[in-house]
């Protein structure tokens, strides 16, 4: 028998509305959530039975709100990397899964804050304030969606500027052994981005807090904090913590970068990186191979470093710059990580300790260092004095120590070494006083010149103080163009080098 259609509708509608009821009533209800039990908890790890469902780098929480994150999926034990401490957490006890992978904040709403890893606030600036949250671990942008390196990463520094220059969109290892002036460097970056428009992340990790503190402590005082974002997991964090810092500052950075924005982000360092992920592969049973480093090491650097690039313009020409640092042991540059690092970046900056010990501040080993992608980056009016200027150093360097064994040079030897030196007197430079690019090619003008040829290193920086003061006021014309990235004209090339004459014969009026 058929029924009316109307009654059939009337059918239909009871139908949904029952549907609707149950739909309405389930999500109230609180969710289904899968849980496991602790097997076993030691430093930095702990091993778990039961989530037979649960995900590779899933965000897993214990009792405390204590955070952990899976790691290796074996069928009857799950090992999960710790990222809080967990001493209070016993076996037996329960580990629930949060369906959720790692992901950190991203947004503006970072600028000016210290955080850890999983983004909670270290400062005193209370809960951070994004509404955006992005993966730790993305998948690098593909070869045809980067564009050339073209665009200038002023360091500051003029040894970096002038001889081994570094692009938007370049990853440049800082190598060298402890207290050679890495950390240095890398933070004059950092305050020499001020007003250029660069997003800069700090990212520590394993460093002494005190180190870490310091940085802060600089960033702040150089007023460098409005536009940066300080990610720490220092040495006294887990092993986990450490592993994932690096990941989650890139994607803090990536955020600004596919906004079309430029960011610069500093690890420091990934050796300590390199033996958290020792340490964890070793707790977690698997098997060491070279120096006792787990066989996917070298994978797991380039899988980060592979993140940074210079987007093409049509996806906004943003660009995610690294400079990551390595600390290297009694000078061993062919050790593992350093090798594997030198071959993942696109050169390297070296610092040397007999150079710190001859004062010869920053310690950058311009022989050893290398920028592979950044000279196509550096502004035009660089080229004009430092075209061979990398060869001439590197001459030089030979030749001195050569020198040193005989007595009798010719004349031309002895010319070459007294321009050699000045050169090197001229390339010196203080911590936290970065140059902008005019001033730099106004000192390496007249270095290069000769005109530091025989002065005594006080008198050459005190020319240079003075070439610093006096270029803004008294050629705007020809700092504009250099900054703006013109070639230096021969008439150009004559007025610095009026300027340099005046700032040498200058004497400080006595008080
Ligand atoms: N250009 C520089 N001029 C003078 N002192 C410097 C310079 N660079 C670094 N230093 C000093 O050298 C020491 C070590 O520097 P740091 O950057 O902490 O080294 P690293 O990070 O290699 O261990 C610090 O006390 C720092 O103040
Ligand atoms: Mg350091």
């Amino acid at each position: 028998m058929i029924e009316e259609p109307s009654a059939l509708q009337g059918v239909l509608d009871d139908t949904l509305e029952a549907v609707d009821r149950v739909s309405r009533e389930t999500a109230a209800r609180p969710e289904l959530r899968e849980y496991g039990i602790v097997n076993f908890v030691g430093q930095g790890i702990a091993r778990v039975r039961g989530l037979p469902d649960v995900k590779s780098e899933e965000l897993v929480r214990f009792a405390g709100d204590l955070l952990g994150m899976t790691f290796n999926l074996d069928p009857d034990e799950v090992g999960v990397v710790l990222l809080d401490d967990c001493t209070g957490v016993e076996s037996g006890s329960e580990v629930w899964r949060t369906n959720r992978i790692l992901d950190v904040p991203v947004g503006e709403g970072m600028l000016g804050r210290v955080i850890d890893p999983v983004g909670r606030p270290l400062d005193d600036g209370g809960p951070v304030s994004t509404h955006s949250r992005a993966p730790i671990e993305c998948s690098a942008p593909s070869v045809m969606d980067r564009a050339p390196v073209t665009v200038p990463l002023q360091t500051g520094t003029k040894v970096v500027d002038a001889l081994i220059p570094v692009g938007r969109g370049q990853r440049e290892l800082i190598l060298g052994d402890r207290q050679t002036g890495k950390s240095g460097i890398a933070v004059d970056c950092i305050l020499n981005q001020k007003g250029k428009n660069v997003i800069c992340i700090y990212c520590a990790i394993g460093q002494r807090s005190s180190s870490v503190a310091k940085v802060i402590a600089d960033l702040r005082r150089f007023e460098a904090m409005s536009y940066s974002i300080v990610v720490v997991a220092g040495g006294d964090a887990t092993p986990g913590l450490q592993f994932v810092a690096p990941y989650a500052a890139t994607s803090m950075g990536e955020y600004f970068m596919r906004q079309g924005r430029d960011v610069l982000v500093v690890f420091d360092d990934l050796t300590c990186h390199a033996r958290a992920y020792r340490e964890l592969s070793l707790l977690l049973r698997r098997p060491p191979g070279r120096e006792s480093f787990p066989g996917d090491i070298f994978y797991i650097h380039s899988r980060l470093l592979e993140r940074y690039t210079h987007l093409r313009p049509e996806l906004g020409g943003g660009s995610l710059t690294a400079l990551p640092i390595v600390e290297t042991e009694e000078q061993n540059i062919s050790a593992y990580i350093p090798t594997n690092l030198i071959s993942i970046t696109d050169g390297q900056i070296y610092l040397t300790p007999d150079l710190f010990q001859k004062g010869i501040l920053p310690a950058v080993d311009v022989g050893k260092s290398v920028s592979r992608v950044g000279g196509k980056a550096q502004p035009a009016a660089y080229r004009a004095v430092a075209g061979d200027l990398r060869l001439f150093y590197s001459q030089f360097e030979e030749l001195e120590v050569f020198s040193r064994f005989g007595s009798r040079l010719d004349e031309r030897t002895r010319q070459t070494l007294a321009r050699g030196r000045a050169v090197r007197e001229a390339l010196k430079q203080p911590q936290f006083d970065p140059l902008p690019a005019a001033v730099q090619v106004a000192i390496l003008v007249a270095a290069t010149a000769g005109l530091f040829d025989n002065l005594a290193p006080r008198r050459v920086a005190d020319a240079s103080a003075r070439i610093r003061e006096t270029l803004r006021e008294e050629l705007p014309h020809i700092a504009d163009s250099i900054e703006a990235g013109a070639q230096l004209s021969d008439l150009d090339r004559e007025a610095l080098l009026k300027l340099a004459e005046k700032a040498i014969a200058w004497k400080q009026p006595s008080p």
